[in-house]
């Protein structure tokens, strides 16, 4: 594992930033794994700065985003495909159609049947991660096993209130109680992956992460094991750590 530990938001957002640019530009043709919540939202903002002012081309890239609420339509403001138009995917040159998000309000086997089969012919070639206050992976809960592909999970109390203070407005009873997401194998698979974690809030999770035996009661532990693993944190997530 490799952490890089700088000052603050920006700081991280510019790291993960540089790794992404750096990705598209070596292999034009790259798979990403993409991630939602507020953690990503400056990156995204960087790489939309850096395709209209220096041309950076997304046209061949391929995306794979994490996961998706059940029970809402893409269109819903507070799905995930809209969070990615919304904050990404309007800005770039990329083509709609190499864009994967599950979906949320279809058949879930079928559609989580349909990701895995897609995944496991499109290995990502850089994943991108944040971390859920309780130690989630995209929405892989504590107790997820690690060998999991994407599923249909229940979401813990303490996300769905994590979620309604940052999206939602604060309406707890709005954020749906259930979402598909791409499992911890799948994660795994990716030739490399990033997480960022930013703010006192992750510190016990990032010190879990960092110092402590994989276990699936804190499902980014696991990430320890990865071949290309880089840990970017600033200073709020990295105060719990001993060293
Ligand atoms: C959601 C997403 C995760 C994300 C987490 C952290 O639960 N499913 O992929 O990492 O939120 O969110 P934030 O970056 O807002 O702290």
């Amino acid at each position: 594992m490799k952490v890089i530990k700088v000052k603050n938001y920006e700081e991280a957002s510019q790291k993960a930033f540089e790794i992404f640019r750096d990705q598209v530009k070596e292999k034009p043709d790259s798979i990403l794994g993409l991630a939602t919540g507020s953690t990503p939202i400056r990156m995204y903002e960087l790489l939309a700065e850096d395709h209209k002012v220096n041309g950076t081309s997304y046209k061949n890239v391929h995306t794979f985003n994490l996961d998706e609420y059940y029970g809402l339509a893409p269109t819903h403001p507070q799905s995930y495909y809209y969070f990615m138009t919304e904050h990404l995917f309007k800005f770039l040159d990329i083509d709609l159609n190499n864009v994967n998000v599950p979906k949320g309000n279809q058949d879930i086997q079928a559609e989580c049947d349909r990701y895995n089969t897609m995944l496991a012919e499109n290995q990502i070639d850089l994943q991108l991660l944040g971390i859920g206050s309780n130690g989630h992976i995209g929405f892989n809960e504590p107790g997820t096993p690690f060998d999991s592909v994407t599923h249909y999970i229940e979401l813990d109390e303490s996300t769905r209130k994590d979620n309604a203070r940052l999206f939602f407005d604060g309406v707890l009873e709005d954020v749906p109680t259930h979402a598909v997401t791409m499992g911890i194998k799948n994660i795994m698979e990716a030739k490399r992956v990033v997480l960022i974690a930013c703010g006192d809030n992750k510190a016990t999770a990032i010190k879990g992460l960092v110092e402590d035996e994989p276990t699936t009661s804190l499902p980014a532990s696991i990430l320890s094991t990865h071949p290309d693993f880089t840990l970017i944190i600033d200073e709020g997530a990295a105060s719990k750590l001993d060293k």
